[in-house]
């Protein structure tokens, strides 16, 4: 079978890596990739962004499957667009992205099917919003409604910070014209925990429960990013919450989205947040996590393909899901800078050092050139390493982690500080 990966991230990286493992797997195009896909593949120069030209290429190629890793595409209806030309593809609908792509349709599905999360109220109209927040008072949330690149969520700790970005926000509209409509919302106190599953609409998997690091210093300090490290399982996901993310949370989710007409298929990830045992949806994303995804595939033991062919067939009861008890731990190493501005086009060295002493190593903003690889993105690689505890597995990640090297090179010293403390 061949098989079109869309994305260029360590996500993608990891998927490519787990595919190129499947028996039933042939060859694989990665658009458009990054310096390390093309090690399971061929990396094909298309944007995410290009659907009618994502979508040649798989009639041209006879492309068997395609799997989507971000959210643009599949929010600009990558899914559709496929599915009307006969091609198998994996992911949700542009309707049922929009449980990622409008903060606003996800909360109002939430509410009227009973989905715990935090109350909230959605504005258009700027001085309403005001009069809201002066109302409410502090610690409060605001969330511009679209995609933000996860720059769009303020967790405002007093009003000045809350009052200054729903400026922002809906006044200097930093995230556009049409992006100027927010959610304001409680804030929950809690650890976060995320747990995706697969789905076809009828059939739901839960898969391994992660947690990320979402802060760009330790202690969990500095801006938001899009992930510094996750680790796998997240002790706060026991059992018992397992079953009540997967009864109150995922079944009436799929089931409330299918009772508005829209079939959910791919993966559905949830963000929670966990107080006295009990879980809140933060929010919904509507594809694999990045790093969350780093964790969660290595312990993988079925076919990753037969799992993503069968959701685009509609079969997923029929797949039998197998994952290890190990335990595994992701850092991300960035450029300094990120996620501010960074420099790009520094030689990586010591990859396959790392990769020799029994690491994994999956590429994200890199390039190759001539045999070598350098960095060409914030988040540049993302280390894992398992064990059979989750100190076992960040043992083994940080005992090797700097034979990787390249200018300016940083990363978190405290991936998993949470679990180690239980
Ligand atoms: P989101 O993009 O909605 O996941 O938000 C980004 C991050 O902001 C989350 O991972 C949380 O750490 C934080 N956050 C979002 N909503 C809330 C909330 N209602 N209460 C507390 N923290 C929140
Ligand atoms: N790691 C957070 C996300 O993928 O949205």
């Amino acid at each position: 079978m061949k098989v079109l990966i869309v994305g260029s991230g360590g996500r993608e990286d990891t998927i490519a890596w787990k595919l190129s493992k499947s028996s039933k797997v042939s060859e694989i195009f990665i658009a458009p990739g990054n310096g390390g896909t093309s090690k399971y593949g061929k990396n094909i120069n298309i944007s995410v962004e290009n659907i009618d030209g994502l979508k040649e290429f798989a009639i041209q190629n006879k492309i068997d499957l395609t799997v989507v890793g971000p959210e643009i595409p599949l929010t600009m209806g990558i899914v559709d667009e496929f599915e009307k030309n006969g091609l198998k593809v994996f992911g949700p609908s542009k309707e049922a992205a929009k449980v990622e792509g409008s903060k606003e349709f996800a909360k109002d599905i939430m509410k009227k099917y009973n989905i715990p999360t935090a109350e909230y109220e959605t504005f258009t109209d700027y001085n309403k919003a005001k009069a809201y927040l002066e109302e409410k008072g502090a610690p409060i949330v605001i969330k511009a409604d679209g995609l933000a690149a996860g720059k769009g969520v303020i967790v405002a700790m007093n009003l000045d910070e809350a009052r200054a970005g729903l400026k922002e926000i809906m006044e200097d509209k930093i995230f556009g014209e049409s992006n100027s409509k927010v959610v304001i919302e409680e804030f929950m106190d809690g650890e976060e925990a995320s747990i995706l599953a697969f789905t076809d609409g009828m059939t739901i998997v839960p898969m391994v429960s992660s947690q990320d690091h979402k802060r760009i210093f330790d202690g969990d300090k500095g801006p938001n990013t899009g992930g510094m490290g996750t680790y796998s399982p997240a002790p706060i996901v026991t059992d018992e919450l397992s079953e009540i993310v997967y009864k109150e949370i995922l079944v009436p989710m799929i089931e409330g989205l299918k009772k508005e007409g829209i079939t959910y298929k791919g993966v559905l990830y949830a963000g929670l947040m966990i107080k006295d045992g009990k879980p809140k949806v933060v929010e919904f994303n509507a594809r694999f996590g990045d790093p969350e995804t780093q964790v969660v595939l290595p312990k993988l033991e079925s076919d990753l393909f037969d799992i993503l062919y069968a959701v685009a067939e509609n079969k997923l009861s029929d797949i039998d899901i197998i994952w290890s008890k190990e335990a595994t731990v992701c850092v991300v190493l960035a450029s300094n800078g990120y996620p501010g501005n960074y420099e790009k086009n520094k030689e990586i060295t010591g990859i396959n050092t790392a990769t020799s002493n029994g690491l994994l190593v999956f590429h994200a903003g890199t390039k190759e050139e001539n045999g070598k690889i350098y960095t060409n993105g914030g988040r540049v690689l993302n280390v894992v390493a398992s064990g059979d505890t989750i100190k076992e597995a960040v043992c083994n990640v940080y005992k090797n982690i700097d034979s990787i090297k390249f200018e300016n090179m940083f990363y978190r010293k405290d991936i998993a500080h949470r679990a180690l403390k239980k």
